[in-house]
């Protein structure tokens, strides 16, 4: 069968998901959701690598109280669309997170592996109180007994790209959320 190449944009999805206005909208509740949750205080984001960047940029936006920025990287996936476990933290933070308030923000809750993963590892400095906020959830593959404690959207169990996700790091920049065509998973999979 012939396959189609692909063009690395909106033309290689399936779907749409979540249009570009979708997330404008939800983006902007998340940060008064959490004003009103962090009013009065200081809070460090930390953003896990690479896939909450482009979701973290907007949202720090959204918020009306002082942040601090640093960044993790938790690495679970290679260039395939299946989990290996366990994820591993291979960049360590660069700020002090003792007896501050620390907001984890993560593009997509998944299996629930990485997430917990960085929980137990920040729980251990100590910080004045911790909470996540992701971008996506798909509550059908949560293996662990974990939720976020602020959640954009709630998806079905389809593989996405786009707003930061990724397909074998392609596809991060696109404006919105979809399921990329079949045979182009299938291509890049086996390649
Ligand atoms: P988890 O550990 O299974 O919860 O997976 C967390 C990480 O896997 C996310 O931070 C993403 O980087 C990646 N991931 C999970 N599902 C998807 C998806 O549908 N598209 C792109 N990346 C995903
Ligand atoms: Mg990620």
């Amino acid at each position: 069968m012939q396959i189609n190449q692909p063009s690395y944009s909106e033309a290689d999805l399936e779907t749409t998901l979540v249009s570009r206005e979708e997330i404008r909208t939800r983006v902007a509740g998340l940060g008064v959701e959490l004003s009103e949750h962090y009013l009065g205080k200081d809070v460090t984001i930390v953003s896990i690598l690479s896939g909450a960047l482009i979701f973290t940029a907007d949202l720090i936006r959204s918020c009306d109280f002082p942040t601090r920025l640093d960044c993790l990287r938790a690495e679970s996936y290679g260039n395939a669309t299946a989990a290996q476990t366990p994820p591993r933290i291979t960049n360590p933070l660069k700020t002090d997170i003792k007896d501050h308030h620390v907001l984890v923000v993560d593009d997509i809750l998944d299996s629930g592996n990485t997430l917990k993963a960085i929980i137990a590892h920040l729980e251990k400095l100590s910080p004045a109180s911790l909470k996540t906020c992701v971008l996506l959830d798909k509550p059908a593959r949560h293996e662990k007994d974990f939720s976020a404690d602020f959640c954009g959207f709630s998806i079905p169990d389809q593989f996405v790209v786009g707003y930061g996700l990724d397909f074998a790091e392609r596809y991060r920049s696109l404006p919105c959320i979809g399921v990329l065509r079949k045979e182009l998973q299938d291509a890049a999979t086996h390649t």
